[in-house]
């Protein structure tokens, strides 16, 4: 990785994985691409940065060869309840933005990370335990995607030799940049909620148990995912990885422990509650553990001690 292309840069992934890519590549060495040019912040002027829409491929290439592209972190995409409201636009988006990214990969010879995500399984994927390899018939346009990119990245492997990597991550919480629209929001909303007002209304039932990550985690998935020996992987495109699976009620439960006076109601979103029901609960990471050395740091009670003491601070 010596000259890296981060698309979908200004969301809750890339605005924190573009900052730890420039810290250990150089700033100037990560493209950060953003659909819109955001407000002045740390990723605007941490390093450089340019406007691209992922379903237009010769601006992708002229990106590309234009600034030496060795690598791309392709996040660019429409999440779980948004693609749920655009079907369409999540179809071209994240479909139509991925070919073109892997074309152009193929191209200029670029490796590309490509983040799938529990979304990727569905009601008849065994819910706990969760095998690597198991049935896949998702029921929102969100998790067609990401089934359809899995396999699309495989084909440009053995096809092309392009080295496509992924992994199927579970909900994300982080304290920089907000969600973008997915179903495990709630998990992120809960702690602005907790510290304003100490009430949070939940959009999901109390007892929905989900997998969830921590995003240090997650930043350090990709990046170990991505420096892996390639000749020990075996599955390469679409890691189960979780730390962390919980509900509501217990997420509740443990921000009370720092925040006594918390409470939480639930007015349940039909949309978002079936999105959920369709997920596994609890996916098995052993290939990621075996082929990669994956690891979680936080635990449910880490996080939940560090989210509050970093949106406290930011906060002031
Ligand atoms: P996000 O919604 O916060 O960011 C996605 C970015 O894509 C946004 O900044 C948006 O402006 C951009 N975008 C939308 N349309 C575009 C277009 N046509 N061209 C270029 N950019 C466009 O999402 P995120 O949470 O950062 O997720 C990044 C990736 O990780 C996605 O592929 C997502 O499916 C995956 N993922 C996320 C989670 C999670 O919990 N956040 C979980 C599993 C997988
Ligand atoms: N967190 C994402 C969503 O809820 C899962 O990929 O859409």
């Amino acid at each position: 990785m010596k000259k890296i292309l981060v698309t979908g840069a200004t969301g809750q992934i890339g605005s924190e994985l573009t900052i730890a890519l420039r810290s250990r590549y150089g700033a100037e060495n990560v493209l950060a691409a953003g659909h819109k040019r955001p407000a002045l912040g740390e990723l605007m002027q941490s390093g450089p940065f340019c406007c691209l829409d992922v379903r237009d491929l010769p601006a992708i290439n002229q990106v590309v060869e234009a600034n030496n592209i060795d690598t791309i972190f392709h996040l660019a995409a429409l999440l779980s309840a948004v693609g749920e409201e655009k079907p369409q636009q999540a179809w071209d988006v994240n479909m139509n933005g991925l070919s073109n990214v892997l074309e152009i990969s193929r191209l200029h010879h670029c490796a590309l990370f490509f983040p799938s995500s529990i979304a990727a399984f569905g009601p008849e994927t065994p819910p706990m335990d969760t095998p690597q390899d198991t049935i896949q018939r998702p029921t929102t346009i969100y998790g067609i995607t990401k089934v359809s990119g899995e396999l699309l990245c495989d084909y440009y492997y053995h096809r092309f030799g392009v080295d496509t990597r992924g992994l199927r991550y579970p909900g994300l919480i982080s304290s920089k940049a907000p969600p973008g629209g997915g179903t495990t929001d709630y998990a992120v909303d809960i702690f602005y909620a907790a510290i304003k007002t100490q009430h949070y209304d939940c959009f999901l039932r109390a007892d929905t148990q989900l997998d969830m990550m921590y995003m240090p985690d997650a930043i350090a998935a990709a990046l170990n995912m991505m420096t892996a020996d390639s000749r020990q992987l075996r599955h390469r495109n679409a890691f189960n990885v979780t730390a962390m699976s919980f509900t509501p009620q217990q997420l509740a439960a443990e921000i009370q422990k720092h925040i006594p006076g918390f409470t939480i109601s639930y007015s349940v979103d039909p949309l978002r509650q079936a999105i959920a029901d369709s997920w596994p609960r609890h996916m098995n990471d052993s290939a990621a553990r075996a082929e990669w050395g994956w690891q979680a740091q936080f635990d449910l009670p880490a996080m939940v001690k560090d989210m509050l003491e970093k949106i406290t601070l930011n906060s002031l």
